[in-house]
């Protein structure tokens, strides 16, 4: 069912990080190692903060399936994936019918916290207000208790990517000023139902992910497409979405004690050379990309980035009356942050670059994306561009509330992968050693660590071949058998052991080209990234 999907997106992509290999070891000294941390064989180096938390997230329609139990609505992305020849997320891992098993998982992996979304479409079939179902509101209400019940603290994301159709369809989804309103009353109906066992909610994921290559280009389920407009209507909303669902906490849910925050992504680029206008663009990258959704809510001006006021002038980035600004500014109790790697930036035009198109306006090329109209694509071994990134959110915004990773891990693909997933040991290893140097030597305050991801799931726009489960799901099988890789048993003793061993990658590892340069194996992999 899986084989034939999605194979040749994944060659372009293993190409694209075989050109980033090139790319990467071109930066020139000066840049390449600023952002670079050296423990330096530090004993302590590894060890975890006794109030840290460690859990693991996922996303309702890459893993749940049940698409049509029941009276659960129609989803933008059943829309978008379910006729795919693997059947897109019908079924999926069925965690749906599976979760008691899986919670069982969650608890021989330690793990104190885990990330799930609610899909919109199964608690509001058609996103109209007071229209709940039954056995919607049942299954989410069951799984918070199974895992309360074992001590785990659910994490509940409201919007990851999918919502109902019936939205698209009557209103256009996000580009709909209209979805802020549904949006509050899907919140609220959340609050309402979960807030008495839910201490900690994110409004949403990877709003510029889903903003560019969703509602700008047309996947994921989103329509009505007209670039260099779409994504910049796209974000407003969604941010007022957010400001809206965080004020309706605060005003009737505040007597819980939850948390309210959102997820940001982030591929931290670095100049290609010290030329004052590559400098300036891998900034342009980082405002285009976080500033669009921080700012408005952290930053100085309480408006989008200046520059992004200034790329796109001519009306198309859209203004917040006084009171907007208002509710959004100090809008969140956390910064939740998605990051996979880093890339590097150049300044100029990408190739077929829409006119206008968000790309254009940005006016970054960034070498190991093949086309930037595409999801970008290659894989880097950048644990600096975790460190580069919190430190830029850091400097920018003097935050007084702490960041959470909400997602981070390492993809590979059906060949590559196996239960033995070193280098998936190895890249947490590193990424997480770097996080605890963040922590310990620039006192940047991040209150916990989701891995992406438990189970192999679908991974949107490339299915079931890229793999970044801790725990294999046999997709041939209806049961859909769950068997833990080496990576399970590595993240289980660090939880156990409170401390993040060195975990090089194998020097046989077939994927590792050999450096010179002190940071660069490039690994030729997909990315979680470039699967829309
Ligand atoms: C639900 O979808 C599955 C395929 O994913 C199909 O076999 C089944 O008949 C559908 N059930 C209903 C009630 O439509
Ligand atoms: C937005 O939705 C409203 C209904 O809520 C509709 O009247 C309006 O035409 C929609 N606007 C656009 C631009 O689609």
């Amino acid at each position: 069912m899986r084989a034939a999907t999605a194979t040749c997106a994944c060659l372009v992509l293993a190409l694209a990080a075989r050109a980033a290999v090139a790319s990467v070891l071109a930066v020139p000294p000066a840049a390449a190692t600023s952002g670079v941390s050296a423990d330096g064989g530090d004993v302590d180096a590894g060890r975890i903060p006794s109030d840290f938390f460690i859990g693991v997230g996922s996303a309702a329609y890459q893993v749940e399936g049940a698409w049509n139990y029941s009276d659960k609505g129609l989803s933008t992305t059943d829309v978008a994936y379910n006729s795919r020849p693997d059947g897109g997320g019908q079924v999926a891992c069925d965690f749906f019918h599976k979760y008691r098993e899986d919670v069982q998982l969650l608890k021989r992996l330690g793990v104190s916290h885990y990330r799930f979304s609610i899909a919109w479409a199964r608690l509001m079939p058609t996103g109209e207000p007071g229209v709940v179902s039954e056995d919607g509101k049942k299954f989410y209400s069951d799984l918070i208790d199974e895992l309360r019940n074992n001590n785990i603290e659910p994490l509940v994301t409201l919007w990851h990517v999918d919502y109902p159709y019936a939205l698209e369809k009557s209103i256009g989804g996000w580009q709909n000023a209209s979805m802020v309103d549904y949006f509050e009353a899907y919140a609220t109906t959340a609050f309402r139902l979960f807030g008495d066992r839910v201490r900690w909610w994110s409004t949403l994921n990877e709003p510029h992910m889903f903003c560019v290559y969703g509602a700008g280009h047309g996947r994921m389920g989103a329509s009505r497409v007209q670039q260099g407009y779409s994504e910049y209507r796209c974000g407003h909303h969604v941010l007022l979405a957010h400001a809206r669902a965080y004020r309706a906490y605060k005003r009737d849910f505040a007597h819980y004690g939850g948390k309210v925050g959102l997820t940001v992504d982030s591929y931290f680029t670095r100049p290609v050379t010290t030329d004052y206008d590559d400098v300036l663009a891998a900034e342009r990258h980082q405002q285009f990309e976080v500033g669009w959704f921080l700012d408005p809510i952290l930053g100085a001006t309480g408006d989008y980035p200046p520059m992004m006021r200034a790329a796109v002038g001519d009306g198309r980035l859209p203004e917040f009356t006084e009171h907007e600004k208002t509710e959004l500014r100090g809008s969140l109790d956390y910064i939740g942050l998605n990051t996979y790697y880093g890339w590097s930036a150049r300044n100029g035009v990408p190739e077929n670059a829409g006119n206008p198109s968000y790309e254009r306006d940005q006016g970054v090329i960034i070498p190991e994306a093949a086309d930037m109209n595409n999801p970008p694509g290659g894989f880097t071994w950048s644990p600096w561009s975790l460190r580069s990134t919190l430190l830029w959110m850091r400097d920018r915004y003097r935050p007084s509330i702490p960041f959470v990773i909400t997602e981070n891990g390492f993809s590979t693909t059906a060949t590559t992968d196996s239960l033995e997933d070193n280098d998936r040991i190895a890249y947490f290893s590193t990424w997480m050693r770097e996080m605890l140097s963040v922590m310990r030597n620039d006192k940047v305050d991040i209150a916990g660590y989701f891995v992406w991801t438990l189970l192999d799931d679908f991974e949107w726009g490339n299915g079931y071949e890229p793999k970044l489960g801790l725990v294999h799901v046999d997709f041939d099988s209806p049961n859909r058998t769950r068997t833990p890789k080496a990576s399970f048993q590595f993240i289980a003793d660090v939880i156990a052991n409170g401390t993040v061993p060195e975990r090089n990658l194998p020097s046989s590892a077939p994927a590792a080209a050999t450096a010179t340069a002190p940071l660069l194996v490039a690994l030729l992999l997909s990315s979680a990234y470039s699967m829309l």
